[in-house]
């Protein structure tokens, strides 16, 4: 169980001490890069990455809400984000954009919007790491969870486990102390927060907490057996 939380949702003129924050605690950080095309937000690029890089040991985790990702992603990769996440809407060659991420040396991720069935992409799960099912819109923190996605992440797990190939399952939007046990039962094993983890006065003892909750719930979840 990793938690990944998510700088949209920290003080952006402090990120380097934001990150420093949950630097014992976190698993990963998460980077939410939009480009007001693909979802109406402008965030972060690549030479902010870039700067974070230098400015943590913390693995990055880049989700990457753009147009033409066949285009922009690998260099994400290439800059040393361990992570890199294209969303399987923009992507016109998901296999060859995932096969440039890790011969970049990141995981591949291929995030999928609520409104996109995982199905389509079930034979494609041995050229990707991980799974990333959008449990909000993407585009703003602090939205509520949507519970209709939990079919789908169940759904998600039970293809991963019928592969042969171990793929993360991610979700991303929504997700605090009562969710994420849904998430974990239903399947997820990596969680991405961004409010439940910087709306909080003391960040990483959130990040404890949602562990403990994400681990307590995996303890009994279907798919742990
Ligand atoms: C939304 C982003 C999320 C966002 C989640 O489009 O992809 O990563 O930061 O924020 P919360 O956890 O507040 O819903
Ligand atoms: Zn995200």
């Amino acid at each position: 169980m990793q938690i990944a939380p998510s700088i949209l949702s920290a003080d952006f003129a402090r990120l380097a001490d934001e990150i420093g924050v949950i630097g014992d605690v976190a698993d990963w950080v998460h980077v939410d890069v939009m480009d007001n095309h693909f979802v109406p937000n402008l965030t972060f690029g690549l030479s902010m990455v870039q700067a974070l890089l230098k400015n943590t040991s913390l693995p990055l985790d880049c989700h990457l809400m753009i147009d033409e990702p066949d285009r922009h992603a690998p260099a994400y990769a290439e800059a040393g984000a361990r992570s890199v996440t294209f969303h399987a809407e923009a992507a016109q060659a998901p296999v060859r954009l995932a096969r440039a991420l890790r011969s970049a040396g990141a995981r591949a991720g291929l995030a999928i919007r609520p409104a996109t069935p995982i199905e389509p992409y079930a034979d494609l799960l041995p050229e990707i790491d991980t799974v990333l099912v959008m449990t909000v819109e993407p585009g703003f923190g602090g939205q509520s969870f949507l519970d209709i996605m939990l079919p789908k992440i169940r759904r998600a797990r039970q293809l991963v486990r019928d592969g042969e190939h171990a793929v993360w399952v991610q979700v991303d939007g929504g997700v605090d102390a009562n969710t994420i046990e849904r998430c974990a039962e239903a399947g997820a094993d990596v969680f991405v927060a961004g409010n439940s983890v910087y709306g909080c006065d003391d960040p990483a003892e959130a990040v404890v907490r949602l562990r403990e909750a994400a681990v307590k719930a995996g303890e009994s979840a279907w798919w742990t057996h």
